[in-house]
Parts: structure tokens; sequence; C-alpha cells
């Protein structure tokens, strides 16, 4: 069986700073590569709360971590509903939080879920298949080509979008993914093994991306992480295409600020107040040796933020950036030393 290596292994612990008896939430156990090494980092008494939408990475996690009985829960839903789950299992506050996005190894060798461009499956791609919703099929079938080539440029970035969505318009109905992939290697041109990356990446992501619907999930979930932290408490994220990272990047950063008005205006209207402290102002990234190890790490970025003490008391490092403009922020709790 393949297994799933965790990548930037010891920068999350280290972001997380785990400690004997400390409390954290994995958002996406997976194959439990993090999650076991958070349950040994934190040995005797630490203790864990699983997540994973998928019930197959639930059962792998279960069996992994059978040993840590009494320290971990693992549930079968959504990170979408981080908070009720954690208010429910007595996890909050928590003294960390980690996504690590996307699909592990263990989804993507599966032939039956569609995932890989490699194997011929089925173009389902659900992280969750008995949870309903659309399947990758649906979506290649079902869409007109206005609407595939939008979803192909928004979620894949796909310059060629239109002519891979005309392309597959012409080829339906399509049923596997080697028949997906023969059509966009037909419509892009294919130069083997000389290009940087298959012309299908792009797309399986795209349909990935829509049919689990998971850039909105993040959304919904960055800020319940936050709400669930312990003063002190650690928010690790490691995203692996842009789209994931600019969403984080932007989320860290607006948590981390005092105000967030527009800069055109001369007196803080928002009320906002920070909750987060940045750790990592710029993404940690693997090293030469780590990729060298598991190419699957190549693009990983692990972003890591801290829950502050008390919310607004102090400057935060991207807070008001008006002081020329005479900001009278302190009023509204806005120190501009
Ligand atoms: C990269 S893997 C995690 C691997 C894990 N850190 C490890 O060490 O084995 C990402 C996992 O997130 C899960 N996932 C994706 N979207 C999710 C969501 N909205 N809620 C919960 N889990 C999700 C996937 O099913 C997958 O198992």
């Amino acid at each position: 069986m393949v297994a799933h290596i965790p990548v930037l292994f010891q920068a999350v612990l280290d972001g997380l700073q785990v400690r004997p008896g400390g409390r954290y939430v994995d958002a996406t156990i997976g194959g439990a590569g993090h999650a076991a090494g958070i349950l040994a980092a934190s040995s005797p008494d630490g203790r864990l709360l699983g997540l994973d939408r998928d019930p197959a990475a639930v059962d792998v996690a279960r069996a992994r971590l059978a040993s840590y009985l009494g320290r971990v829960v693992i549930e079968h839903r959504s990170f979408v509903h981080l908070a009720e789950v954690a208010r429910s299992q007595q996890f909050v506050p928590v003294d960390g939080v980690l996504f690590d996005l996307g699909l592990s190894s263990l989804q993507l060798a599966d032939p039956s879920r569609g995932l890989s461009f490699t194997a011929e499956g089925p173009l389902d791609m659900r992280f969750d298949p008995a949870g309903g919703g659309p399947t990758a099929a649906d979506l290649v079938n079902g869409l007109s080509a206005e609407e595939l080539a939008a979803l192909l440029y928004r979620y894949g970035e796909e310059k060629q979008a239109r002519r891979i969505a005309d392309a597959i318009l012409a080829a339906r109905p399509l049923h596997t993914t080697k028949e997906l992939v023969a059509v966009v290697e037909r419509a892009v041109g294919w130069g083997g093994r000389r290009e940087r990356i298959h012309p299908a990446t792009r797309t399986f992501q795209a349909l990935r991306i829509a049919v689990n619907d998971e850039l909105a999930a993040i959304e919904a979930a960055l800020p319940q992480a936050v709400e669930i932290l312990a003063p002190g408490g650690r928010l690790a994220v490691i995203s692996f295409h842009s789209l994931e990272d600019r969403l984080v990047k932007e989320f860290m950063r607006r948590e981390s600020r005092d105000c967030i008005c527009p800069p055109d205006v001369p007196v803080c209207t928002c009320g906002h107040r920070a909750m987060l402290r940045l750790i990592t102002r710029k993404p940690i990234r693997p090293t030469a040796e780590e990729v060298a190890a598991n190419p699957r790490s190549r693009s990983a970025r692990l972003r890591v933020a801290e829950r502050v003490q008390e919310a607004g008391s102090r400057r935060q490092e991207a807070g008001c950036r008006r002081q020329e403009a005479g900001c009278r922020m302190q009023e509204a709790g806005c120190d501009t030393r």
C-alpha cells in the first residue's frame, strides 16, 4: 500500500509548539502522519481531535493511531464544521490547529477515486463519495462551454481553458480519467516528459476544487480555527497551490491587523481588532532534500500565526498604516507608537 509522507513534518511540530499536555486539532487528518507526530510530541497526556471528510482516510487514521487510545478522537466531518465538532468534543480552547490542505497520496493512489490522471478510473473526485454532490463527470458532461471554461480558469488558472472546454464539449460524454486526459492532450498538445507538468494537471486540480467546493470550505473554516484557539495557541496551514495560499495569506494578514479600513480613510471606522500575530512572514518551504525524498512536497507552503492574548490591545505588525495622516486610532484601541 502507498504511504502518505507528511510534508514539512518538523516545521509543523515546531510551528504548533507542541508540548506535553497540549490539546490539538488536525482538521485534515488524512494518513495521520502529522497527527502521530503531534501525539508523540505531546506525550504522555496531550490530546488530539482529528477530522477528515473522507471516510477512507478516517479508517486509516483510526487504525494508525489505535495505540493512542484515550488521547485521540477522530470524526468523519468536514472542517467546515470545525468549531461545532471541537465544542462537542470539549476541545475548546485548543492549543493548536493544523490544516494540511488538498489531497493525500492515499487518495491519489486509489484509481476508484478518479483523482489521478495517471490511472484509469471513474471521473468522481469527491472526497466524501457518500456525501452526495456532483461528481467530476457531472460537471464535464453537464456544464456549458462557458461555465466549464470559467471553472478551469478560476480553479486551475488554466490559460487554455476555453480550448479545453470546447474539446470536452465535442468529445462528451466522458466517463473516465483517461478519456479526459486524452481530450486535454489533444486540445493543448503534449510534449511528453520534457514539459514541467502534464497538461491535464490544471484541469484535474480545477475539477477537484469545484467538486469539493474546497476554497469555500477553507474560507469558512479559518475564522472558526481562530475562534477556538486559546490565547497563545497556534494556527498552522499547509497549502499546495497559489489559490489556497492566497486565501491563507490574506486571512492571516487581515486578522493580524487592528484596522482594516481602506488606506485613504483618515479615521478608523471598521472596529476590527487583531486576533492573530504572524509567526511566518514568508511561507516555510520544503528543503531540496525533502523534495528529493518526497516530490509531492515541492509546492507545499506552511504559514503559521498565533492567537493574540488580548485582541486589539497593542500595535500589530501590519496594523495602523496611517500615522502620517494624523490617524486618531488610539481612541479606538490602536497604539500607533
Ligand atoms: C494532504 S492530506 C492530509 C495528510 C495528513 N496531514 C497526514 O499527515 O497524513 C489532506 C486531507 O484533507 C482531507 N480534506 C480535504 N478537504 C477536507 C475538508 N473540507 N474537511 C476535512 N478534511 C478534508 C482530505 O480528505 C485528505 O485526507
